[in-house]
């Protein structure tokens, strides 16, 4: 039973609806919104308190691409969690190309750099106590039916993931819906390496689906957005079946990954092969490159690459 719960890009979407559903639970008794922006991490604070009732929400202010940001922000972490929810990140938009200060393209920064230094920050202070969801997407697996290519790294090598972080493994053709999963394989790689150096800890990764009503579609070029939001998520996803669902429903595999103890630690659950949808299942049943450990701890030492 997961009573603290930090979720980090709670402020919309997807981890604002879980910051909801967690908020219903009766074991729940606080909510760490992290969030980059003050004024809107208000606002989703405010209203998540008129829709449950509970006053138990939190803030704290976070860049998740920037590790000195995250470094402040866990110095106001004052009593230990027992959950936390690496969920802030997407595609990013027209800037995901552009190195950061760390070396990791903004892109891997934000949906890995901040989340692995704050989990390693919560971990070597003794305030992470049972949990830690990291949220990828079937784009790793890919999608055969959508002509959506699975992750192909050429050896999963510390040099490839290096390079994956950094944009050069794509040289001059940076398409950030192919470079997407690639950082979150590299993410969920992490996550899995550290299920198995801390295994009195849950780790576990958990893609949403196809969920609608958020954000995310905003990040996309302008061509892709234009298509997904007009064609693909109102006539196309619908008809083929299994490939589209509500924010309540996306949300849900988060609520259920980190609570229930049937979704066990160093597995990534997200749809089964070829869905975006339904049920969740062992993605490594599938996508093999997940069992492997070698690649799982080479992850681990190229995002290491990136953090002084
Ligand atoms: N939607 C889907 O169908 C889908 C499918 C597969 C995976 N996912 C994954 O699900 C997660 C949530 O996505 P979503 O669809 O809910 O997207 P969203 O509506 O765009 O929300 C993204 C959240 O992340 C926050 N965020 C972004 N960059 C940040 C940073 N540098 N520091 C702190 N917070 C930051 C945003 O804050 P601001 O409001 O300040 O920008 C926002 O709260 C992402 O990791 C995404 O890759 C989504």
């Amino acid at each position: 039973m997961n009573e603290s719960i930090l979720i980090t890009g709670a402020n919309i979407g997807l981890g604002k609806e879980v910051a909801r559903q967690l908020a219903l639970k009766k074991e729940t008794k606080r909510i760490i919104l992290f969030c980059r922006n003050q004024v809107k991490a208000e606002s989703a604070k405010k209203d998540l308190e008129v829709q449950t009732g509970k006053k138990i929400f939190e803030i704290i202010i976070g860049d998740v691409s920037d590790a000195n940001s995250v470094r402040k922000a866990i110095e106001k972490v004052k009593d230990p969690i027992d959950a936390v929810i690496l969920n802030a990140g997407g595609m990013v938009g027209k800037t995901a190309a552009k190195i950061t200060p760390s070396g990791m393209n903004e892109l891997a920064a934000t949906n890995i750099l901040g989340h692995v230094i704050l989990v390693e920050e919560l971990v070597k202070r003794d305030k992470l106590k049972k949990a830690v969801l990291f949220v990828s997407a079937e784009a790793v697996p890919g999608v055969k039916a959508l002509g959506m290519k699975p992750v192909a790294m050429k050896t999963s090598s510390v040099d490839d993931f290096a390079a994956v972080l950094d944009g050069s493994y794509f040289g001059n053709k940076f398409d950030v819906t192919q470079a997407y999963g690639y950082v979150k394989y590299a993410g969920t790689m992490w996550a899995l390496s550290m299920a198995r150096k801390y295994p009195d800890l849950k780790f576990i990764v958990v893609s949403p689906g196809n969920t609608k009503g958020t954000l995310a579609p905003n990040n996309l070029p302008p061509a892709m957005k234009f298509m997904l939001k007009y064609l693909m998520m109102p006539v196309v996803f619908p008809l083929m079946g299994g490939m589209i669902h509500k924010l309540e429903v996306g949300a849900k595999r988060f609520v259920d990954g980190i609570s229930e103890e049937r979704y066990k630690s160093g597995i990534f659950y997200a749809s089964k092969e070829g869905k975006l949808s339904g049920d969740m299942v062992d993605q490594s049943t599938f996508y093999t490159d997940l069992k492997n450990t070698i690649f799982q701890d080479n992850a681990d030492r190229a995002i290491h690459r990136f953090i002084k």
